[in-house]
């Protein structure tokens, strides 16, 4: 994680740097720093605990004239988060600067061996590793920036995306990735870096997505040179950036949650878009129908993803199971990379994820890659590392998605995966052509139905003042509603920290049901399914126990409205495209309860919105 931006060229450096840094902080924001280098050749290192604010709070009498710099926002792994580890680091005789988003390995060798050759430490973060390790380079080699840089990097084992800078000149930056992003902005005069594009789109939208293991060479005047480890120059392949400003900003919201849950009809739109056409008759995913053969021949799905896109893999189960009748699997990529998995070219695995920068989700394509599986990718960032990474795929096309917590997001890979399910279905004629008109239909009508659904928006918001000093909740949902169950635990636990468990509603029995008592609401996902009845039982069951029921519901129900402490009320769906739905009054719950606590929704304690590091 960490967000890490960099800048040469005309105008207020600063300026440039502190707006990036802002658009980035959704990767971490435990402290920030900046790194200047001025006309007369000095580098000015300014850097604080906490938010970007405070950094310019800190700033507001420094000297912040400069030719170039290069910012961080930090997400701590190696150090706590505290002033002397918030980056940039510095050598020990202080020419050079750098940041550094990522993990070295093998920092604790590396540090050992460069304090025998008498080298000081003034941090504890392995970052501070990989400066010294550059001056050290350049120090015994008598070499330039770039050449140590190089050579530094081919001792180090791990993840990096780096910006370096040195004293005396002020008119080269220096940087370069391997598993952590970069992108290069070419501007007129000027020229960008940073984790993605979003600091960098409102000056140029020429970018170039740089590759593991290359190194940038930015220089004042002079085109961008890009080498590899070996000093071999390598391609540019400019890419035009098809973001806009006005989507990375709040829009009259006053955060970006709930300008993202309210865009759902339109970024469920786009996600749609040219993919369910004739009326809904056939649906048209180019990454199935360019890979006809491997779906034809597969005998096994896999997923592998994280956090909130691991429930949408499970909705993906659900989905592939009914439609496609294929067994599906479904993984923690953290859990999945280190299991010995048994994989082979009969496998497809799909890897979920919104970032398209997930260090687990990315380890586990390379070894399914490795055995020979065909590798489809579900992201939102397009350029990121896993649809480059992946053999095919589908982008769910919903915009940047910058609250922590993931709502849009959330829904655009649920309905990528109901496309998906569907088009391979109309593929293997695994289900009647009626089947897939009918669910065709009722997917063009989604984005209406998620309108008319955030028409609850201010019934939650006064629900949500009763349970907002509730100190556990309990989520419960069966088949295509138990995912939302977790979705909905995970997005109030994440943002008001609340202690939420999702669970199947009829796996309470065993176990949590000896939780339940006036103090512990349950939140139940119950529309009108074939597992109804089973779970008015459930419904039941709470009840008898003095619990108190919010609970989802299909329009017109009566049976549970007359049960449940609160209803919210659904449109009717089939079955299998209930979840996109159902989700949204749990998006909106959390997000009140979240707000009525005082909390920071858009940046909740702990996390990050993009996690590169195992
Ligand atoms: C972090 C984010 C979550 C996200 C998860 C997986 O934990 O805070 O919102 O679901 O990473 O991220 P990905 O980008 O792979 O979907």
């Amino acid at each position: 994680m960490c967000g890490i931006v960099g800048y040469l060229g005309e105008g207020n450096v600063y300026d440039v740097l502190v707006k990036g840094l802002h658009r980035l902080e959704y990767r971490g924001y435990d402290s920030a720093g900046i790194a200047l280098v001025n006309p007369n050749g000095n580098i000015n290192i300014y850097k604080t605990m906490g938010k970007v604010d405070n950094l310019e709070k800190f700033c507001q009498d420094k000297d912040l004239k400069a030719l170039a710099g290069i910012a961080h926002t930090r997400w701590a792994t190696h150090g706590e988060p505290s002033d002397n580890n918030a980056h940039p680091h510095f050598s020990d005789d202080g020419e050079i600067a750098l940041v550094h988003n990522g993990t070295i390995e093998n920092y604790k060798l590396l540090k050992d061996a460069l304090i025998q050759h008498g080298c000081q430490f003034h941090s504890e973060t392995d970052t501070e590793v990989l400066v010294q390790l550059i001056e050290y380079v350049k120090l015994t080699n008598k070499c330039s920036l770039l050449d140590a840089v190089r050579e530094a990097l081919k001792q180090v084992i791990g993840a990096y995306a780096i910006a370096v800078i040195e004293k005396n000149n002020p008119d080269t930056i220096i940087a370069a990735r391997k598993s952590s992003p970069l992108v290069i902005g070419i501007g007129e005069d000027a020229t960008f870096l940073a984790s993605d594009a979003t600091p960098i789109v409102e000056y140029t939208k020429n970018v170039v997505y740089l590759k593991d293991e290359e190194v940038a060479v930015i220089r004042r005047g002079k085109p961008l040179k890009l080498v590899n480890l070996d000093n071999e120059e390598t391609n540019i392949d400019v890419t035009t950036l098809k973001l806009s400003i006005s989507q990375l900003e709040k829009g009259g919201y006053p955060h970006f949650m709930l300008k993202e849950i309210f865009e759902q009809p339109s970024t469920l739109r786009d996600c749609i878009r040219g993919r369910v056409v004739e009326d809904g008759k056939r649906i048209m995913l180019n990454g199935v129908n360019d890979n006809k053969e491997r779906f034809l021949k597969a005998k096994r799905v896999v997923f592998v993803a994280c956090g909130t896109s691991w429930h949408a893999a499970l909705l993906g189960k659900y989905l592939i199971q009914d439609m496609c009748h294929l067994p599906v699997e479904v993984e923690y990529a953290s859990e999945f990379r280190y299991s010995n998995p048994v994989l082979d070219e009969h496998d497809i695995v799909i890897a979920i994820s919104q970032s398209g920068e997930t260090a687990d989700t990315l380890a586990a394509i390379k070894m399914a890659r490795k055995a020979g599986s065909f590798v489809y990718g579900i992201s939102n960032v397009v350029g990121s590392s896993i649809p480059r990474e992946t053999h095919s795929g589908t982008y769910i096309h919903v915009g940047p998605e910058i609250g922590v917590a993931s709502t849009k997001a959330f829904t655009g890979q649920v309905m990528v995966l109901t496309m998906l399910a569907l088009s391979i279905a109309q593929l293997k004629n695994t289900l009647p052509q009626e089947k897939i008109n009918e669910l065709g239909k009722y997917i063009l009508q989604i984005p209406d139905l998620v309108e008319q659904v955030l028409k609850l928006n201010e019934k939650i918001e006064r629900l949500s003042l009763i349970y907002t000093y509730a100190r556990n909740f309990l989520y419960l949902g069966r088949g295509y509603s138990y995912p939302v169950a977790l979705e909905g635990a995970l997005k109030l636990k994440e943002i008001s920290y609340i202690h939420a468990e999702g669970y199947p509603a009829a796996e309470m029995k065993h176990g949590p049901i000896a939780l339940i008592d006036e103090e512990m609401p349950s939140v139940i996902i119950a529309p009108k399914d074939h597992l109804y009845d089973k779970i008015v039982n459930n419904v039941q069951q709470v009840k008898a126990r003095g619990g108190n029921i919010i609970a989802i519901v299909t329009e017109g129900d009566k049976v549970i409205k007359n049960i449940a402490d609160h209803v919210l009320e659904v449109p009717e769906m089939p079955e299998c495209l209930t979840p996109i739905i159902s989700s949204i009054p749990l998006q909106l719950l959390s997000y009140y309860i979240a707000i009525n606590k005082g909390k920071n929704v858009d940046m909740p304690r702990n996390l990050a919105k993009s996690v590169t590091v195992e």
